[in-house]
């Protein structure tokens, strides 16, 4: 009978390409989904909007009546599915809303929770939560294969930097997953993604996009003075989403808990620059730094030892790869052979 997916943030850039990962060819699945175009549009499901197997709604997480409509939706159309697997999406993320406290609290936390508690009402099986690994906060790392799950948080405060709201805001979420499973009401887990992009990512000022855009348009890049010292991993948004995918498949995961989903390709940004220059065909790249981000970790590297030990899921989009695809699709061929 297949499966009957509920996605919140569905035209997001995690969204849309679990619509795509779902609804392949062959596939009984079904999709109701909805997003209110808070940093998406509907053109990220434009290949996928005609297709029977996915309706979407241009409705709000935090709208009462625009949730009830949803929820009626999912109990109606349940009975013919096998299982109904609810997948929260919808956040106010990125780099310049993370220092909106209320903001992020109204949607990633209470909102989060209204989803939550609507797929228990209607008696769905499964509960994804997209958390982060901006949890890790200041111990964002460790020289013994990365932080773990379960590590101990030393988190920035308010003291030091409002962004931590997102953070801690999240980690809030993880709890109300565990409950939600350890009382029995549905099964799930929480997932730290870190550093996801994409090559069709909307949201410019995400670091990769806004490398190759800045090359593109200005012939230079300006930095953030930590970039001098900091290094990360980049997570392509293929890779995560089967993460969810896998997760949501294997029951015996779906245990409240939290698991890390990234990789271990470490990259300086600097080194992320000139590696994006060079695949540009930018021989002396012009790099500037400018501004600089209080409580910023210098490294950001997680285990992934849980995800890879309890499902199959392994990462298959590395950083060469994924970088080539993000240029071939911000810069038109065209312009790349003048
Ligand atoms: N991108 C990353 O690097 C990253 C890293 C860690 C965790 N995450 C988490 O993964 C999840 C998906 O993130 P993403 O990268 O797809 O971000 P995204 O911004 O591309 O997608 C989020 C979607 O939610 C929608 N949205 C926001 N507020 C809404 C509301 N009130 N009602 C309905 N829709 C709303 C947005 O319009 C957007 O389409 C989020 O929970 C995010 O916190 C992302």
């Amino acid at each position: 009978m297949g499966k009957l997916y509920a996605i919140s943030g569905v035209t997001g850039m995690t969204g849309n390409e679990l619509v795509r990962q779902i609804l392949t060819e062959d596939s009984r699945d079904r999709i109701l989904g909805f997003d209110n175009f808070y940093a998406s549009s509907i053109d990220t499901v434009s290949d996928r909007i005609d297709d029977e197997r996915f309706e979407f709604f241009e409705y709000d997480l935090n709208n009462k009546e625009q949730m009830l409509d949803f929820e009626n939706r999912v109990r109606s159309a349940s009975p013919k599915y096998d299982e109904v697997i609810y997948i929260n999406c919808a956040a106010v993320v990125h780099t310049e809303h993370f220092y909106h406290v209320y903001e992020t609290f109204e949607t990633n936390v209470e909102g989060m929770n209204e989803f939550l508690q609507q797929a228990i009402r209607v008696g769905a099986g499964k509960f994804i939560n997209c958390s982060t690994s901006e949890v890790y906060s200041m111990n964002s790392w460790n020289e013994n294969g990365g932080v773990k799950e379960s590590d101990y948080l030393t988190m920035a405060v308010a003291e030091h930097s409002q962004r931590t709201s997102y953070a801690t805001g999240k980690l809030l979420t993880e709890f109300f997953m565990k409950d939600a499973v350890d009382e029995g009401r549905i099964r799930g887990c929480s997932i730290r993604f870190a550093n996801v992009y994409s090559k069709d990512e909307r949201y410019p000022k995400h670091i990769i996009p806004y490398i190759i855009n800045s090359f593109r348009d200005e012939g230079k890049v300006v930095l953030l003075e930590n970039s001098r010292k900091n290094r990360r991993t980049f997570l392509n948004n293929y890779d995560s989403c089967s993460a969810v995918l896998a997760l949501a498949s294997t029951d015996t995961a779906l245990d409240g808990t939290v698991y890390n989903v990234a990789t271990d390709e470490e990259i300086s940004i600097i080194d992320l620059a000139t590696l994006c220059a060079k695949k540009m065909g930018i021989t002396e790249p012009v790099i500037e730094f400018e501004g600089y981000r209080e409580s910023d970790p210098e490294r950001r590297l997680l285990s992934t030892e849980k995800i890879r030990t309890r499902t199959s899921w392994r990462p298959v989009v590395g950083l060469d790869k994924g970088l080539d695809e993000c240029i071939s699709n911000y810069i038109p061929r065209v312009s790349r052979d003048l």
